[in-house]
């Protein structure tokens, strides 16, 4: 088996290349892909971190300590997801304590790890620092495969380009497959096109600004499956290689559908739909009552009380959140009731 190896780049930082590496991950690995993840970001570690909070053992020792210790060998910096057999993680190591003038290390340790184990996996995923230094450049040599993720903002757009640019200068262009857009809140058709246009790769598709997937991150956990982050990522990702990666099963947004996504507490959505709902039963009671049979339904007063409560419950973000999240576990409970 010859591995696909792919870097996962970003002109700027936070554009979200770490949790779409570990979604890349997973979306392979229920495709019963073999996947190596590599945090190959010596600056934050961000992956190492992350996936140390939930997901992975937590050994002491990862990549940059390969370059230092002769005696270790990659089985003992490798690590297991705790629960996906399918995904193997190297962590970023010791990286305080990594010399600056050692820049070498961090490439040594990956052609060392590329060597051994490039034929046991499907894909191997590297999670790149945000920006280009020497370190990524030389990462960018080892590599099949670059992916960038971008934001739809002005300096993004350029620090991607910049990084576009210079990896031209590098005779390194042809490996820049293609690019995905993140954090996107509205229609990203004229994006997608003016990155085609500057970055030279393809546009893989458009990762909606997803609220529950970033509480989810925030806890140390892979967005749900059937979140549109995730059914984005998986879209994005089967573009790239459609002939070894299905289609996404989970319903993706069309361009125009982007524009409805807002930031709002999905519970606190669902709770305001439900007080619109009751508000509208009581108002038609109420009209009826007076025009139809006035008193006869219930008495008038009791739908105006109630009316005036469900007014002032409304004004309560508290009441919305938790309305929402009771409705929804009841329907969820309902649905493993019925499953079972
Ligand atoms: N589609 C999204 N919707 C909402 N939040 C997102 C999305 N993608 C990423 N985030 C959030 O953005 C933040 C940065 O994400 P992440 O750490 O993956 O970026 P990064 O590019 O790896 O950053 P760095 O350059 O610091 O390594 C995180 O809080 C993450 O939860
Ligand atoms: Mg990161």
């Amino acid at each position: 088996m010859n591995s696909n190896i792919i870097a996962v780049m970003s002109g700027k930082g936070g554009s979200g290349k770490t949790s779409i590496c570990v979604t890349i991950a997973k979306i392979l690995a229920l495709q019963n892909k073999k996947v190596l993840l590599i945090d190959s970001d010596s600056g934050t570690g961000g992956m190492t971190y992350y996936l140390g909070l939930n997901i992975v053992q937590n050994k002491k020792v990862g990549l940059l300590d390969l370059a230092k210790d002769e005696s270790l060998t990659i089985k003992d910096i490798t690590q297991k997801f705790l629960r996906d057999e399918n995904i193997n993680f190297i962590g970023i190591g010791n990286h305080r304590q990594y010399s600056r003038n050692n820049k070498k290390a961090l490439t040594l340790s990956i052609k060392r790890i590329l060597e051994k184990v490039e034929n046991s996996y499907d894909y191997i995923i590297m999670d790149c620092r945000g920006g280009l230094d020497d370190e990524t450049v030389e990462i960018t040599k080892l590599v099949n495969d670059i992916v960038f993720i971008v934001e739809p903002d002005t300096t993004s757009f350029q620090a991607t380009q910049y990084l576009s640019d210079t990896l031209s200068d590098y005779k390194i262009a042809h490996k820049i497959k293609g690019f995905i857009i993140n954090k996107v809140f509205d229609d990203p058709v004229a994006v997608a096109r003016n990155g085609a246009g500057v970055f030279g790769g393809m546009y893989l598709d458009a990762i909606p600004f997803d609220i529950e997937a970033m509480r989810s991150f925030l806890i140390g956990c892979i967005a749900n499956e059937k979140s549109l982050y995730f059914s984005h990522v998986w879209k994005a990702i089967s573009k790239a290689y459609p002939n070894e990666i299905k289609e996404t099963p989970y319903k993706t947004l069309n361009s125009k559908e982007y524009n409805k996504i807002t930031t709002l507490n999905p519970n606190a959505q669902l709770g305001n739909l439900i007080i619109g709902f009751i508000s509208m039963i009581l108002i038609s009671l109420l009209l009826y009552s007076e025009y139809f049979a006035p008193l006869e339904i219930l008495s008038y007063k009791i739908i105006l009380y109630s009316l005036f409560v469900i007014v002032l419950l409304n004004v309560s973000n508290f009441f919305k959140d938790n309305l929402g999240y009771v409705i929804k576990r009841i329907f969820q409970l309902l649905a493993e009731i019925t499953k079972n």
